[in-house]
C-alpha cells in the first residue's frame, strides 16, 4: 500500500512538474487551449478543479469548458465544531451532496465561541471559505468578526466566474468601517466603493447581509441598510448594458494579505499599508484571524425570463455575452469524474478499475490537485484593487498549516506540503 502510494505520488509529481513547466496564462486576449481548457480565477489554464467554481467561461477554451454551477439551495450553517464538514477546495470534484462549504488555507474550530477561525499564518496567502453552490439572486447573511491591523483584509463577497462581484471588505487598519463595493465582469471602477460605519468589526460579532435582487442590491449591518444600488443606476448607454452583478455567484468568506510586500502598490495602499508579519497576532495565537459564526443563504426565484431545461445547475449558453439573459437552468452534471476531467469531457481521466474511488481524500487526488490553482495574488489579472477577497488563495498557506496544531485533513495537507516545497524549488530554478 505504501509503495503504491509512493508510486502514485511520484506519478502525480511528474505530472505536476510537467504542468508547472508549462503554466498557461489566460486572460481577455488569450483563451485557454483545448488540452487545458479551463481558466481559473487566478488566470491559469488547467483541468479538474480549474473547471469548477470560479472558472471563467469567457477566458476558457469554449462555453462548455467550465462546469455548470450547482443551483442555489436554502441553508443555515452554524460553524460550531464544523471544520470536519468542510472539504478541501483542491481535492473537491463537485459532489455537492458531500459538502456545503470548501476551504483553502487554514481553518480551525474555535469552541469558545462556537465558531470557525479563518487563519492567516505568517507569509501565507490567507484562507478562503467558499460555498459549493451558487446563488442566482438571494440573500446571504453572515454573523462574523473581521480581522484587524494594517494590510489585513477580511472579505465577505459574492463572486461569479465572469467576475461579477458584490463585496463587504474589512480593511484591518480601520475597524470602525466596512467597505461595500461591486464589480461587473471584473471591470475596475474605483468610484463604486462606499463605507458603512460599524462600531468595532474586530472585537464584536455583527451580522452582515447582502440582499441581491434582479434589480437592486442592499448591504446591511445588524439589520440596518447601509447602502442600496439600483440596477438602473448602472446603465451604460454606449454599450446598452447594465453593469450590474447578474450572474450565478458563490459565497466567499476570506482573510488575505492585501498589504503583502509583493502586491501592487495600489493594493497595499488600499489595504492600509504593508502587513506586519511580526505583529502580536503572529506570535499569539500564531496567525491573523477572522471568525465566522453563522451563515444563512436564502435563494430567490430566478428571473421570469430565465431559460429552463431542468432544476439542478446554472449554465452559460451564449459565448458572445455573459449576461443574465445567457443563463440557463439545466439538469447537467456538476461533478467531474477525475481531476483530468473538464466540462468538455467529464469522464476524461476516469480509470475503470475499482481502485479509483470517488473519495476526494485519496492521496493521489489530493497531491495531484494541489498542482491546480496554485495562483497567487501577483498572478491574477485582478490585483489592483484587491477587489476579490478570494483571489489570493495560494498553496503556501497549506504549507504554513504544517505547524498549526489544528489544521484539518492531515493526510491531504501533508501531501500538499511536499508538493508546495517542490513548487517553490522548481520556481526558484525557473526564475
Ligand atoms: C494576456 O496574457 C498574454 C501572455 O502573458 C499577454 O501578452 C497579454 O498582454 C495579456 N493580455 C491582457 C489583456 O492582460
Ligand atoms: C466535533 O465534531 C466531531 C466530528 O463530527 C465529533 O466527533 C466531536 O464529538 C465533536 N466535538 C464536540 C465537542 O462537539
Ligand atoms: C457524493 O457524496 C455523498 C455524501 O458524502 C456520497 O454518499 C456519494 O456517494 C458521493 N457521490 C459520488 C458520485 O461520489
Ligand atoms: C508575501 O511577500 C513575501 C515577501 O515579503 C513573499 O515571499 C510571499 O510569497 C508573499 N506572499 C503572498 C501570498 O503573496
Ligand atoms: C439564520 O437563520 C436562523 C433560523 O432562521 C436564525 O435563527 C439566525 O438568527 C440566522 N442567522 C443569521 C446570521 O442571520
Ligand atoms: C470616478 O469619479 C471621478 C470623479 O467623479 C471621475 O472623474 C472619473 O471619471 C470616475 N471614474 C470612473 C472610472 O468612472
Ligand atoms: C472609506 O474609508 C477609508 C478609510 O478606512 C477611506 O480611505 C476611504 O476613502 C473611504 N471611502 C469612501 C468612499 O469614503
Ligand atoms: C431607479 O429605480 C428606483 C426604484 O425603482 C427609482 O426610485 C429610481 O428613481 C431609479 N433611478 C434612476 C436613475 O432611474
Ligand atoms: C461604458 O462602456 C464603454 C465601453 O466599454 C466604456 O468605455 C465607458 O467607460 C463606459 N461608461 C461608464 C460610465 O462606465
Ligand atoms: C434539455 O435537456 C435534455 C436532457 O437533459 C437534453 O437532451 C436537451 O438537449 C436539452 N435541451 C436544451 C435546449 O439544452
Ligand atoms: C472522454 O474521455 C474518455 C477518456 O479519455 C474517452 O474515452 C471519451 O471518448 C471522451 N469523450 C469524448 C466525447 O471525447
Amino acid at each position: 500500500m505504501a509503495s503504491m502510494q509512493s508510486f502514485a505520488y511520484l506519478l502525480t509529481l511528474l505530472t505536476f512538474l510537467l504542468k508547472v513547466n508549462a503554466v498557461t496564462i489566460c486572460n481577455a486576449t488569450q483563451s485557454c487551449p483545448e488540452d487545458l481548457p479551463c481558466c481559473s480565477q487566478g488566470g491559469q489554464c488547467g483541468t479538474g478543479q480549474y473547471c469548477l467554481g470560479s472558472c471563467n467561461p469567457s477566458f476558457s477554451f469554449n462555453i462548455d469548458s467550465c462546469m455548470p454551477l450547482p443551483i442555489c439551495k436554502d441553508s443555515s450553517t452554524k460553524f460550531d465544531n464544523y471544520s470536519s464538514k468542510i472539504l478541501n477546495e483542491y481535492t473537491f470534484l463537485g459532489n455537492v451532496s458531500a459538502a456545503d462549504w470548501l476551504y483553502s488555507g487554514n481553518i480551525i474550530d474555535y469552541a469558545d465561541e462556537n465558531s470557525l477561525i479563518l487563519a492567516m499564518p505568517k507569509n501565507s496567502g490567507g484562507t478562503v471559505l467558499t460555498s459549493t453552490r451558487a446563488v442566482w439572486y438571494g440573500k446571504i447573511t453572515a454573523r462574523m468578526k473581521a480581522s484587524h491591523l494594517g494590510g489585513v483584509i477580511t472579505a465577505f463577497i459574492l463572486f461569479s466566474g465572469i467576475q461579477d462581484e458584490i463585496d463587504f471588505e474589512f480593511v484591518g487598519a480601520d475597524i470602525e468601517k466596512v467597505q461595500t463595493n461591486y464589480y461587473w465582469q471584473g471591470t475596475l471602477n474605483y468610484n463604486h466603493s462606499t463605507n458603512i460605519t460599524v462600531d468595532d468589526v474586530f472585537d464584536d460579532y455583527h451580522t452582515y447581509e447582502l440582499d441581491w435582487h434582479e434589480d437592486y442590491i442592499t448591504w446591511s449591518v445588524d439589520g440596518t441598510i447601509g447602502r442600496t444600488l439600483y440596477k438602473n443606476e448602472t446603465y451604460n448607454s454606449t454599450t446598452d448594458t447594465y453593469r450590474f452583478p447578474q450572474t450565478p455567484s458563490q459565497v466567499h468568506l476570506s482573510i488575505w494579505p492585501g498589504g503583502n510586500a509583493t502586491n501592487a502598490p495600489g493594493t497595499i495602499a488600499w489595504a492600509g499599508g504593508e502587513i506586519n508579519w511580526d505583529a502580536p497576532d503572529i506570535s499569539d495565537p500564531g496567525y491573523y484571524y477572522a471568525i465566522v459564526n453563522e451563515v444563512n443563504i436564502t435563494c430567490y426565484d430566478p428571473p421570469i425570463f430565465a431559460k429552463k431545461n431542468g432544476t439542478k445547475a446554472y449554465k452559460y449558453t451564449n459565448s458572445d455575452n455573459f449576461l443574465e439573459k445567457s443563463i440557463m437552468i439545466t439538469d447537467d452534471e456538476v461533478m467531474l469524474g477525475s481531476d483530468e476531467a473538464t466540462g468538455n469531457n467529464i469522464t476524461e481521466g476516469v480509470t475503470t478499475s475499482s481502485s479509483s474511488s470517488s473519495s476526494s481524500a485519496s492521496s493521489s487526488s489530493s497531491s495531484s490537485s494541489s498542482a491546480k490553482k496554485t495562483s497567487s495574488a501577483s498572478t491574477t489579472g485582478k490585483t489592483s484593487s484587491g477587489s476579490s477577497g478570494s483571489s489570493t488563495s495560494t498553496s503556501s498557506s497549506s504549507s504554513s498549516s504544517s505547524s498549526s496544531t489544528n489544521s484539518k485533513n492531515d493526510a491531504p495537507v501533508l501531501s500538499n506540503i511536499n508538493i508546495v516545497t517542490v513548487f517553490s524549488f522548481i520556481f526558484g530554478l525557473l526564475i
